[in-house]
């Protein structure tokens, strides 16, 4: 049997939600993949395998489907220290650093994901990588204001590893309407031709810049990973 890369999003997605226990706090992801997580917790308390779960979820998009669900929800704020979060991921390296965001909630993922006491997160095989930053876009949450000095300022800092940076856009197009985080912030886009290099330095350049309000690396936040692939699921922890 060959399972579809959605089917393989759920097996991750499943085995996680095994990590709950009734009582306990959860981040809840954004994503094609945590979606299936949230199912599965709502399907859980439904059936009264689970009770007293509370999640806090971490995009306005989380919140409606958690909330449609019947998930009581809470916040960071009444609840700073999370039990558990499960999150997606859009690449994952050896060392369970990730890329995340691309889907534009890096932020609040950030933010909930690191008052997590265990960090779960959950990927079909065709995310993991030799190293982060090597496939695709690296997305950095930035200002509006003066963001094309912000996208040119993040495009130097990575010059030596030949970095375009592009704004992102609704239609995908260069000059389209930007795209607008939950938070009322853009999303400029960093693209690699070679390696980055050392995964704490690029980071602290970046926070360095003024403009920029946080990027899609989360470096040694993971406790455990569970790839789902055609083989079985494994879960990789450090
Ligand atoms: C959302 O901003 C992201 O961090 C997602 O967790 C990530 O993009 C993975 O999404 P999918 O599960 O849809 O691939």
């Amino acid at each position: 049997v060959i399972l579809s890369q959605d089917e393989l999003k759920k097996i991750a997605a499943y085995k996680a939600v095994e990590f709950v226990e009734s009582g306990m706090v959860v981040g809840l992801g954004t994503g094609s993949t945590a979606k299936h997580a949230v199912d599965r917790i709502a399907d859980l308390l439904q059936q009264g395998k689970l009770k007293d779960v509370i999640g806090i979820p971490t995009s306005k998009q989380t919140h409606q489907q958690a909330s449609s669900l019947g998930i009581p929800l809470s916040d960071l704020e009444s609840h700073p220290i999370l039990d558990l979060a499960i999150d997606g991921a859009d690449e994952v390296d050896p060392d369970l650093n990730l890329v995340k965001g691309r889907g534009g909630s890096l932020l609040r993922e950030k933010m909930i994901e690191g008052a997590a006491k265990k960090f779960v997160v959950i990927v079909d095989e065709s995310k993991w990588v030799p190293h982060v930053g090597a496939s695709g876009a690296m997305p950095v949450e930035v200002v509006p204001f003066c963001s094309k000095f912000t996208q040119d300022s993040l495009g130097k800092i990575f010059e030596y590893a030949g970095c375009v940076a592009k704004l992102r856009t609704l239609c995908g197009e260069e000059g389209g309407e930007p795209f607008v985080t939950d938070n009322g912030n853009y999303i400029v886009n960093l693209f690699f031709k070679s390696d980055i290099g050392d995964l704490g330095a690029a980071s602290d350049a970046i926070h360095r810049l003024p403009g920029v309000i946080e990027h899609g690396m989360f470096i040694g936040m993971a406790t455990a990973v569970i790839v789902a692939g055609e083989l079985g699921v494994t879960v990789k922890t450090k």
